[in-house]
Formats: structure tokens, sequence, C-alpha cells
């Protein structure tokens, strides 16, 4: 049977992910799990999130996956090493990813970063720029109105736009040229955020590097499926299924046949 790369989010952000890997590697089967129920993650505290990581890991070995990203930034900030230490597949974040694309980017060194709360808090992807890039400025800028606004499939109405203005006020100014979107729901704000931010400012999504990050560690490992391969997706939310379903369907713009499971999270 196809083993499957297991992506988890606290939600519907991870779904960026989702699209990125079906562009890149067709042929892999994915097995998603949106923490519906239980999303923002960003508001909670570090220890509460790391439980929560783990008890979706542990629901998603139940399928044998050969390969575990947590497409969440907040998860990622604060449980990668934890679940690292308890599998022994690879386990991939987006905050590495998120950071290397930026710096590909850059030309002035001056990098802006957006995300939840808990991300901005851990200083995540400041200590991982400055790994790379021990010179780079960053400014970084918590947005906790924005997830919670994407959970609800509300991305397009014009308070959407209203709150990304807002949540961005203070980087308006700043000499920043790229902003990274530290958080896998904002690419769904994107037509907001590059009007609110304009056209100087190059906006970083980690969906596109961390699927080169998953494709390079399969390959390394000689674990990448055969082209041939025709994958049936599985896709598993915590909460109610339909908005999910609703908003699963219209960013992944293909037919999959999926139909959300309700986990009761414990
Ligand atoms: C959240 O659940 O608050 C957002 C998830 C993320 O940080 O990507």
């Amino acid at each position: 049977m196809q083993q499957a790369i297991a992506i988890l989010d606290s939600g519907v952000g991870g779904l960026t992910v989702v699209k990125e890997v079906m562009r890149q590697l067709p042929q892999e089967k994915i097995i998603y799990f949106g923490d519906t129920a239980r999303s923002p993650y960003g508001p909670r505290a570090a220890s509460e999130v790391r439980l929560f990581t783990r008890q979706i890991v542990d629901y998603l070995l139940q399928f044998n996956p050969k390969m575990i990203v947590i497409a969440c930034n907040t998860a990622t900030a604060v449980a990668i090493e934890d679940i690292r230490a308890r599998v022994s597949i690879p386990v991939v974040g987006v905050i590495t990813p998120g950071a290397r694309a930026a710096i590909k980017t850059t030309r002035s060194g001056i990098i802006g970063v957006i995300g939840t709360d808990g991300t901005i808090r851990s200083q995540a992807y400041e200590n991982a720029l400055k790994m790379i890039s021990p010179d780079i400025r960053v400014y970084s800028q918590a947005c906790p109105l924005l997830a919670p606004f994407v959970e609800r499939g509300l991305f397009h109405v014009d308070s959407a736009y209203r709150v990304v203005e807002q949540s961005l006020q203070p980087l308006i100014g700043k000499p920043i040229d790229c902003l990274i979107l530290g958080c896998t729901h904002y690419p769904f704000l994107m037509e907001s955020i590059s009007q609110v931010m304009g056209p100087q400012v190059n906006l970083i999504s980690s969906a596109e590097e961390t699927a080169r990050d998953i494709s390079t560690i399969l390959s390394q490992r000689a674990l990448l499926t055969p082209s041939s391969e025709v994958p049936i997706h599985q896709f598993f939310c915590s909460g109610a299924p339909d908005i999910f379903k609703q908003i699963a369907q219209s960013w992944l713009r293909e037919h999959i046949s999926f139909l959300p499971v309700v986990w009761q999270v414990p």
C-alpha cells in the first residue's frame, strides 16, 4: 500500500502547503489533519500546542505515514523538536523553509514577519533568519485576528480587507522589501495583504519551499512514490466538516474524493 505524507495544521491553513505538495509531487498520497475544533493555536500556551500536536501525530501514525509535515507555524515554533524526538520518520516544519525563501528574495536584508501571537513570541523566524544570515534585520508583527477570519471562510469579504489593513499598520513605512507570511493561513489573504503592503514588498509563503524540502528529503531517503501512481488523499478535521470541506474544495480547486471525518479530540 502507498505510504502517505501526513500533513497537520490547527485548521485549514495547512491546505496552502497541501496545494503546493500536490503541484510539485502529484503522485504522492496525502493524509491531512486540521484541528478545526481547537483552532486557533496562536493564542494558546506553548505547552498546550505541544500537547495538541502530539495528539494529532499519534492519531496520524496509525496510517503508517512516511513523513510528518507540521504545516502550522505556531506548532512548528514550539513542537517540532518534541515530535522529532518521538518519531522515527522525517518531520518537516514550515519555519526554516519560509526563512530560507525570504533570504533568497531580499535585496535590502530587511525583512518583515507576520504570524500568530505564539509564533511571534517564540522568535522562531528571527532565530531561523539570523541562523542563515546573521546581519539580517527583522520587523515582526503579531496579527492574531487573521487566522480566525480564514477559518470562517471569510477571505474575500470587505471586513477581511479592513482587518488586514489594521493588522499590518505597524509595518507600513518600514523599510522592508519582503514580508514572510508566517502563518499558513495567510496565503488565503494574499490579495488583501498585497494591496495593503504595496508592490515593493515581496510576499513570502513558505508553502513552495516546504514542498521542495519534502521532495528533497523523500528523494534522499529513496521514499518518493513512482510517478505512475494516482493517489487518493484523505482529509480529517476535528470540528464541523461542512465549512472545512467547502474551504478545502475551493482552495484546492480540483475534484478530490474525500469525506472529512470528524475525530472527537480528547
Ligand atoms: C493558528 O492556529 O493560530 C494559526 C496557525 C499557524 O500559526 O500557522
